[in-house]
Formats: structure tokens, sequence, C-alpha cells
């Protein structure tokens, strides 16, 4: 047991505890567990920043929950909004763990309970910390890129982890000191666009502001004060790389709003306008990621008459679902907090219907977690019958994705959804230049399987044999 006690002597201790070894085997835990112990009438939210602190700097520790023994009855409905929502915070009374008969097994009862009932497969949220799993080789290109000067597109299905992966990103580049640093990265969603703001003098605030947090985070101070939201961008830049020799990467997530999406077309054309301007006069200090559903709106020359910016500007990155080995190792590692087991085969199915795209896969993998009882986990096993029995609810809870996925599809050309038909029913299509370009687009957004006619997320295959009819004869593209 090793103990970290913090700064401030009115705040609790820090214990970090090696859990028994059992207990580390049934929920796969880390070799310690962090341990809050609180002495005081109330627990505060300093408490948990301490602890968000340790979790930072500990590796050891492990990621998933901490457990906090206070005093304090009302500590957990209090704090709800300032734990995180990717970790749970255990409360135990103070009194409760003294009396027990048997501490040893109320601790693993309350694990159990606890940890088991914890729904991880079940996260809305662009996943961040421990429930982000794989895109390594990714991360490496998209670091590659942006270093070396690129402004990027990056582009993918819905809830295919465009928003994880820009934010692992960020989060990568923040990771290093002050003054190794060589990407300064700049998130913004622009569906934060404030409703009453909706022109370029709102967009220009909302990456003004996050600016602003991130100069913040980084503790940098300008010097001077630049008088309007452009001038800041453009100060910022020129001070960034002439202090520390790195680069601004402005990263614009749901790209959509800014051409007619939420802003009046005209003026997310003159946003675009005006960055491509500053990453053109600082090509070694400033560049430019995009990111939303496809490259569709950006790739004419024009737009509605009016010039495009973005023409062949950015360098285009599909992001498709997680690798074959990447999702098995998210679902291994998420059931395992759990205890849950999966057996290489229910492995194979899960893959094999959901083509790595973690939204699908984190819904499958929730209807198992709903299907095996917290008492039977000791730990239980999931088996491919298990979860081959699940697929009809499935395939309803997945039914309006699946709709998506042929939009998304006929996105790239009309006549998409022929070709999915026809791949569907197995049937031949005699193909031409036009086919083969729409091919390579479902492949990019892993809809189709690389190298062969056949579907990547196979249960869009199941659902377009259920859904269309097979089409009368073989179409000559
Ligand atoms: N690398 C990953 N590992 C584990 N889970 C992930 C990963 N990437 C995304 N997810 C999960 O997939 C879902 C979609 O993620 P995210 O919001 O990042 O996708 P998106 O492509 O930005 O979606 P949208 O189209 O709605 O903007 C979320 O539930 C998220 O937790
Ligand atoms: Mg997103």
């Amino acid at each position: 047991m090793r103990e970290l006690r913090s700064r401030d002597v009115r705040s609790s201790w820090i214990i970090l505890a090696q859990p028994a070894a059992h207990l580390i085997k049934h929920f796969e835990l880390a070799p310690e567990v962090l341990v809050i112990c609180s002495p005081w009438e109330e627990f505060q939210a300093n408490d948990i920043r301490d602890a968000e602190e340790t979790f930072r700097k500990e590796v050891r520790v492990d990621p998933g929950f901490a457990l906090v023994v206070t005093h304090d009855n009302s500590a957990e409905t209090r704090l709800r909004p300032v734990v995180p929502d990717h970790r749970r915070y255990l409360f135990v009374r103070d009194e409760e763990l003294r009396t027990a008969q048997d501490p040893q097994m109320f601790l693993h009862r309350l694990l159990r309970d606890a940890l088991s009932g914890r729904h991880l497969f079940d996260l809305r949220n662009p996943a961040t910390g421990p429930q982000f799993f794989g895109r390594e080789r990714t991360l490496e290109g998209l670091e590659r890129d942006l270093v070396g000067g690129h402004s990027l597109g990056v582009f993918g299905l819905r809830k295919v982890g465009k928003t994880s992966l820009l934010r692992r990103l960020a989060a990568k580049f923040r990771e290093v000191e002050r003054d190794a640093m060589r990407v300064l990265p700049v998130e913004v969603d622009l569906l934060e666009i404030p409703f009453n703001r909706r022109d370029i003098a709102g967009a220009a605030a909302l990456i003004d502001r996050n600016l602003q947090h991130e100069l913040e985070r980084a503790k940098i101070t300008l010097p001077g004060t630049p008088m309007t939201a452009y001038d800041r961008l453009v100060a910022v830049v020129e001070f960034v790389h002439s202090k520390f020799g790195a680069r601004v990467t402005l990263m614009l997530d749901e790209y959509e709003a800014l051409l007619g999406g939420k802003l009046p077309l005209r003026d997310g054309i003159e946003l675009l306008d005006w960055l491509r301007g500053i990453a053109q006069s600082h090509p070694n200090a400033f560049n430019l990621v995009l990111a939303g559903r496809n490259s569709r709106r950006l790739a004419p020359a024009r737009i509605e008459g009016l010039d495009n910016p973005m023409h062949r500007f950015l360098r285009s990155v599909p992001v498709s679902g997680l690798e074959p080995e990447e999702c098995r190792t998210m679902i291994r590692k998420i059931g395992g907090r759990m205890a849950l087991r999966f057996t290489p085969e229910a492995l194979d199915v899960m893959v094999c219907e959901t083509g790595g795209h973690p939204g699908l896969v984190r819904t499958l993998g929730d209807l198992v977690d709903q299907q095996v009882p917290v008492a039977d986990r000791s730990p239980a096993t999931v088996d491919a019958a298990l979860v081959s029995r699940l697929l009809p609810r499935f395939s309803r809870q997945v039914d309006e994705d699946m709709r998506e996925l042929v939009n998304a599809s006929n996105d790239f050309s009309q006549e998409a959804i022929h070709y999915l038909t026809h791949t569907a029913h197995s049937l031949p299509w005699i193909g031409g230049r036009i086919e083969a370009s729409i091919h390579d687009a479902l492949v990019g957004y892993g809809i189709l399987e690389r190298g062969r006619t056949a579907f990547r997320i196979g249960h869009f295959g199941t659902w377009l044999r259920e859904n269309y009819e097979t089409p009368v004869r073989a179409s000559h593209g």
C-alpha cells in the first residue's frame, strides 16, 4: 500500500492499494487501485481533482474506478456533476466498512455489484481515456501529416469515432512539455455555435473562445492584446511559432455546419476562405482539420455559385471501423472490467456483424451486458451462441443506423444502393469506372471489405437482404 498525501492538510488521503489477486483476476484490474479516505464532515470537489491528478501521473493504477471512504452521506449526490464520466467513483460510508463482519467479503461484493453493473459498453459520448481503443496507425498518420504541414479532412460514417479520434489526437499533442510542443491543438465543435449567433462572427467567436481555453491550458500568455477574434488567431499562430517553433492546428468538427448546415453558406465559405488564407501565408505555423460525415460538400470547385476555398486543399483521411484485432481487444477489455469473458468465437461474431464500427460494437456489447445478470458473473462466459441469440434484438435496435448507411452510400452516388443490393444478394454487377469509384468509397468508409466484394459491416448485408428486394437482373453499370 502506498500513501500519497496531498499538499493541503485539509484534503483527504489518497492511497494506492494492491487488491487481492482474485479481485485482480475477476475484474481484470491493474496492479493498484485508488482509494480516497476522507475523515472530514464534507467530501469536496478538490478531493476528486486530486484523485484525477493522481490517475494522470500513476500508470499502475486501475483507471476504471476510485473507492471513496467517507463520512459524508450526501457526497455521491452532491459531487455527481464533477465526477468524470469515464470513471466510476464508488462511495462507501466509513462506518459501514468498519462494522462489516468480513471486510474482505464486503469489499468483494461491493466491487462485484458496482463494477459489473457499470454498463461500460453503453457510452454515448466520444470515447476518452480508458474507454478509447485502437486507432494507433491512424493516429500516427494524422500526426505525421499535421506536423508535415498538411491540412486534413477527416471523414467517416455517423458514430464511427471521428470526434473521439480528434480528441485523442489533441490529447497526444498536449501530453508533451510546453517547450517541446510541436502542435497546439484547438478543438472546436461547430454545433456549439449559439442559435442566436449563426453568422461568421458567431463562428469566429466560438473559435476564439476555444483558442483562449487552449492558451490557458498551455500556460501561454500573448504579448499585447489583439482587438478582434481574427487578429488573435493570427497573433497566436505567429507567437507560438516564433517562441516554441510549434504550429497551431485548428480542428473544426461537424464542418457541415459551415456549408449551409447552421450558418448562411456565404458566411461559412468566407470563414473557410479566411482560414485557408492563414494556412497559406503561414505554412509552417498553421493548419486545419475539418471533420464530418463525408467529403461530398467539400469536393466541388464551386458551391452554389461561390468559389470553394477547400477545393483540392484538404488531404482526405477516411475513418472506418476499428481493425478486427483492435475491436476484439476493445470488447475483451470492456467486458473484462464487468466480469464478462468473451470466447474467441463470440468475438468473431461481433467483429463480423459490426465491422468494428465502434457505435455498433457498443450497441451489441450492451445487449450482451443486459442479458447476463450481475449475480452470475463470477466471471460469466459469453459464447457465440449467446451473441447470435441477441442478433434479432440488435437488428431492431440498429434499424435506424442501417438506414443511415443507405443515406451515406447514396451520398457518394445514387448508384451505390444498386451496387449494394446486388452485393447483398450475391448478384454479379458488370462494373465500370464509376462502379469502381463507388466500391472504393464504400471500402474507405468501412462498409465493404477491402479486396473482395463482401460486407465488412456484416449486419448491413443481412439488413439489405431483408429490406430490399432481389434485383430482377444483373445491372450493367
Ligand atoms: N476508438 C474508440 N474506442 C472505443 N469506443 C469508441 C471509439 N471511437 C468511438 N467510440 C464510441 O463510438 C461512439 C461514437 O463516437 P464518436 O462520437 O467519437 O463518433 P463520431 O464519428 O464523432 O459520431 P458523430 O457522427 O455523431 O459525430 C461513441 O459511443 C464512442 O464512445
Ligand atoms: Mg462527432
